[in-house]
């Protein structure tokens, strides 16, 4: 058994050294019982990362530091209910996803609405459920927000989002803190200040502070070092130019979690810390009163707390060539490494004892040869029709990327604590999937 593919404290094997345990669950029961494709959370885990945060936040920033949980990571119900027990502040990004946190009781003043293009609609909605905070693109949006928390006669806290220009050595389709992203005002162009003298002229919305948020599975810690030291410099620059004090200072989220044992483990706690001393001492530099700090992260609080299983059919052997393993699942529940050829950890639930001495591709069961899960994979040359294969990290942007391609249904999520395992969004039937046709 190699040990190092146990990525997180949350996955071991059992006594006879045979099947893969996750939160101490035999995941060969849970696919008998649930049926797979099957995504499993580890409640205890995403508690834990929860209250890593909003720990190190309150060490390093006493009452002013602020968690947020980026909820695009992974959106249901329950998690939003989780959310709540624990304290956390949330990040949305659409109406969708508004709704979802309100059904779960969520309070809204809590929330911190982000995207680069919120429709009237959005506007309308959000206002209505009360979100606390929105996160402002441009220009463009500024004006909406005001025309219409004007309409609704209140006005409307706000952060204006940022780009600093930092580089945070990520993948580039998550890379969002460069000068010439999607997202947000630019320091460098002028346009950053130019946003905050509109947003200090208008009259039905308050300017709370600022926001930026550099990319994602980010591992190099010098890139939040880097990007408070831009932050806070424009900070000043605009308490000195406009008058204006920021309150509140959110450097996104981005930690990078370990989809593969090659990649290193970040100690959050640490980081924080260091950072916490860093932006204090760098505030007083430059004769600021430190603005309170929110971090979001997404994947650092739910990633590790997921898994995938799968069962295997087809296996397919194409001699001096090549070996695919087919699973009854595939890009619907897992894009990510046809999108960004992203790393994973793919274990033979129920054969951890055998030698891996066969290396294949794990694909899935769409038409298209790029639906892969991992290419390369050393699995055990005896799996066949109805093993069980895991896909290790999986709880974050699995499920909130999944698709119904193909008319594939989405798999459920079970949720699994000391005590009980239960369903948290149950499996897609073949009338969920078309219930939309008129
Ligand atoms: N805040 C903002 C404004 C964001 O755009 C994001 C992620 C986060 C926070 C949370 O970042 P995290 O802590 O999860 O890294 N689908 C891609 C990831 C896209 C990230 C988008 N924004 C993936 O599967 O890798």
């Amino acid at each position: 058994m190699e040990n190092r593919d146990l990525l997180c404290e949350n996955l071991s094997v059992s006594s006879d050294g045979k099947t893969l345990l996750f939160a101490g669950y035999d995941t060969n029961a849970l696919a008998k019982k649930y049926g797979t494709p099957l995504y499993l959370m580890d409640e205890m885990r995403i508690r834990e990362r929860i209250r890593t945060y909003k720990k190190a936040l309150f060490d390093a920033f006493g009452d002013k530091g602020h968690a947020l949980y980026a909820s695009k990571a992974a959106s249901f119900k329950r998690l939003y209910e989780i959310m709540r027990e624990e304290g956390m502040g949330i990040d949305v990004v659409s109406s969708g996803e508004i709704y979802t946190a309100m059904k779960a009781g969520f309070p809204m003043a809590h929330s911190y609405f982000h995207s680069n293009n919120k429709t009237d609609e959005d506007i309308y909605y959000a206002i209505e459920c009360g979100v606390g905070y929105f996160v402002v693109d441009n220009a463009e949006e500024l004006f909406a927000i005001d025309r219409i928390a004007e309409e609704k006669g209140l006005v409307q806290n706000l952060l204006l989002r940022i780009t600093p220009g930092i580089d945070p050595h990520t993948y580039a389709a998550i890379a969002t803190g460069k000068v010439d992203s999607k997202f947000g005002s630019a320091i460098e162009t002028g346009q950053a200040e130019e946003i905050t003298r509109t947003a200090l002229s208008l009259k039905n919305i308050k300017l709370c502070g600022y926001h930026c948020h550099v990319g994602s599975q980010v591992f190099d810690s010098d890139v939040y070092i880097s990007t408070a030291t831009v932050m806070l410099k424009f900070v000043a620059d605009m308490q000195e130019a406009l008058g204006f004090k920021a309150e509140q200072l959110d450097l996104g989220g981005g930690y990078g979690v370990r989809y593969i044992c090659e990649q290193p483990k970040i100690d959050i706690y640490e980081n924080i810390m260091q950072l916490g001393a860093f932006m204090k001492s760098e505030a007083k530099r430059l004769g600021i009163e430190l603005p309170s700090v929110s971090l979001e992260p997404g994947r650092s609080i739910v990633a590790d707390a997921g898994l995938t299983l799968y069962t295997v059919g087809t296996v397919k052997r194409i001699p001096e060539y090549k070996n695919y393993v087919s699973v009854d699942g595939g890009m619907t529940d897992n894009i990510r490494f046809a999108l960004y050829g992203a790393p994973y950890t793919i274990l033979p639930s129920g054969k951890m004892d055998e030698k891996r001495d066969m290396k294949a591709s794990v694909v899935g069961r769409c038409c298209e040869s790029g639906d892969i899960i991992q290419e390369n994979v050393m699995l055990p040359s005896s799996v066949g029709r109805g093993d069980i294969l895991a896909t290790l990290t999986t709880g974050a942007y699995h499920y909130s990327m999944a698709s119904n391609y193909n008319r594939i249904g989405k798999a459920p999520v079970v949720m699994l604590t000391p005590d009980k395992d239960y369903v948290a969004v149950r499996r897609q039937t073949l009338e969920d999937i078309s219930a939309q046709d008129e």
